[in-house]
């Protein structure tokens, strides 16, 4: 690996009509998580989030929060998703919101190209608008008359609007996908925008009347219309490397290599989105990855259930780390899950003060009480490439964007060290045979050095932490990602700095 190959990652933008709360999160830590494992690798990476602010979501929240001045709502909220953010340490390069005058700049230089292909026309839109989709329904995406998502009658619109030829993409799109089976993933997700695209797809109005919306980026050349939201908010993905205003940058990073979205914007990622780029001559993303959705306690989280979760709450109380291990070991990426304080409670308890921070205390009291804090190789020490194995499946792991399984990985193999210091017990060695000691404990410390490097992506601040007791933290920052796969590692005569316990038992 090296800095020429990069990686462009994507979350989608966020509506700022409320504060983040942990679905969003949710998408936030799963990019950010690729974008430190790529950056391990010496991959030169685009991290990239941010606001989708031209929404008739957020001017209605404006106005129930009392904001005459929508910019100055959207300028607070949107410092609040930065800081939240930033708070949570997201390793993010860029933040972009579509307020910005580079972004405007960008969907008028792509609107400019997708009208010289003649892809965009007049037309009459009758038909019904969900303001919580920021989408157009038809009557079988109704339940009772009511959108299922958001238990509300769609407003009914008849509207002279732009219409983007979106109909005339279904050959290529469904050819793309054919073709390309890592396009959208997971399987069950192209399956399902296969099908709409084949049955259901129609040409899309991306306009609305400007005395409808008060929001928005106004059609080039028609003031009398403001560009539809989700053609704006997906040209966001172009405007943040660059398109527009940096070629250099944009030449570098576009395409993007994953889009991260959830599963319930899939139609506009994976249909509306690539029909866009091709028609604006633009090569499409590599892939688009949905994940599911997770309901709080079996209940879908909703504000009038109270059952919203405040990222920062759950942070305050746990830390990050253990939020972010939860989230990815608890709910399978890709298929939809369930969150629940109690068992947050129960792994924080579990796989991480028993299983991990159990192991790194036992570890090093022994190596003080044996070794007095040295680091000894022993002459037995096994020489192989241990290891190596766990490396590749771990990486394998985390490139299919299955963090539950890279995950499991890493505790595989504390379970071993756990397992290993219940069988050797040293205790009963230091007073038999103490000339076996060092071996058994570089075996344990040496794994727990591979340990902290495979968590790094995952637990940046534990992994950090890990580096700081093993007393090896500078040793290890000169490695490169390959250097540290290396079995036999630990420096010898390095002194541990036993700290405080990484994960103290909390009250329940
Ligand atoms: N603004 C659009 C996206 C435009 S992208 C060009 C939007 N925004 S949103 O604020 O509603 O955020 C949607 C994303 O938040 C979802 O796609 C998903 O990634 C994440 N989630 C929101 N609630 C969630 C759960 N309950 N569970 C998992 N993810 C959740 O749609």
């Amino acid at each position: 690996m090296s800095q020429s190959e990069k990686f462009y990652i994507t979350t989608p933008i966020y509506y700022v009509n409320d504060r983040p709360h942990i679905g969003h999160l949710y998408t936030t830590i799963a990019a950010d998580v690729l974008a430190r494992f790529q950056r391990l690798r010496r991959v030169d990476v685009f991290f990239l989030t941010g606001t989708d602010e031209n929404s008739q979501k957020n001017v209605e929240a404006a106005a129930k929060h009392g904001y005459k001045n929508i910019q100055e709502y959207l300028d607070v909220m949107a410092a609040t998703w930065q800081s939240t953010f930033s708070d949570l340490q997201m390793s993010n390069n860029a933040f972009i919101r579509t307020t910005e005058k580079r972004h405007r700049v960008a969907v008028e230089k792509f609107w400019a190209l997708v009208k010289d292909r003649g892809d965009i026309y007049l037309g009459e839109y009758e038909g019904m608008y969900c303001t919580g989709c920021e989408g157009f329904k038809l009557e079988g995406d109704l339940v009772d008359g009511l959108c299922p998502l958001h238990k509300k009658a769609p407003d009914k619109i008849k509207e002279k609007n732009y219409f983007f030829r979106l109909s005339a993409y279904r050959d290529r799109l469904l050819e793309h996908i054919d073709n390309h089976p890592e396009f959208i993933q997971p399987i069950t997700r192209r399956n399902e925008v296969r099908s709409y695209i084949e049955k259901f797809m129609e040409d899309v109005s991306i306009s609305r009347d400007v005395s409808s919306l008060r929001c928005g980026i106004p059609v080039p050349g028609d003031d009398s219309q403001v560009i539809y939201v989700w053609f704006d908010a997906l040209i966001n993905y172009l405007t943040g490397v660059g398109f527009g205003s940096d070629e250099a940058t944009f030449v570098r990073y576009w395409p993007a290599d994953v889009h991260l979205v959830g599963k319930d914007i899939i139609k506009f990622h994976c249909a509306l989105w690539p029909a866009m780029l091709m028609s604006a001559g633009l090569s499409l993303p590599k892939q688009i990855f949905a994940h599911g959705f997770f309901t709080i306690d079996g209940e879908k989280m909703s504000k009038s259930l109270g059952n919203v979760i405040d990222p920062l709450e759950v942070v305050k109380k746990y830390g990050q780390d253990p939020l972010r291990f939860f989230l990815l070991k608890e709910i399978t990426f890709g298929e939809d899950g369930d969150f629940s304080l109690k068992r947050l409670q129960d792994r924080y308890q579990g796989d991480l003060g028993n299983e991990l921070g159990n192991l790194v205390h036992r570890t090093l009291s022994m190596t003080e009480k044996y070794q007095a804090g040295q680091v000894l190789k022993g002459k037995n020490t096994n020489e192989q490439n241990l290891l190596k194995d766990e490396w590749s499946r771990y990486e394998q792991a985390v490139l299919k964007l299955d963090f539950g399984g890279a995950l499991e990985i890493i505790w595989e193999m504390l379970r071993w060290s756990n397992k290993y210091i219940d069988e050797k017990k040293p205790w009963v060695i230091a007073k038999e045979q103490p000339d076996l000691i060092p071996e058994i404990l570089f075996n344990l410390l040496e794994r727990l050095r591979h340990v902290a490097w495979l968590l790094k992506p995952f637990m940046p601040e534990t992994s950090a932490k890990m580096f700081e007791q093993l007393g090896i933290a500078d040793h290890e920052a000169q490695k490169t990602y390959e250097q540290a796969q290396i079995w036999g590692g630990f420096p010898e005569n390095a002194t541990i700095v036993k700290g405080e316990p990484l994960f103290p038992r909390l009250e329940e």
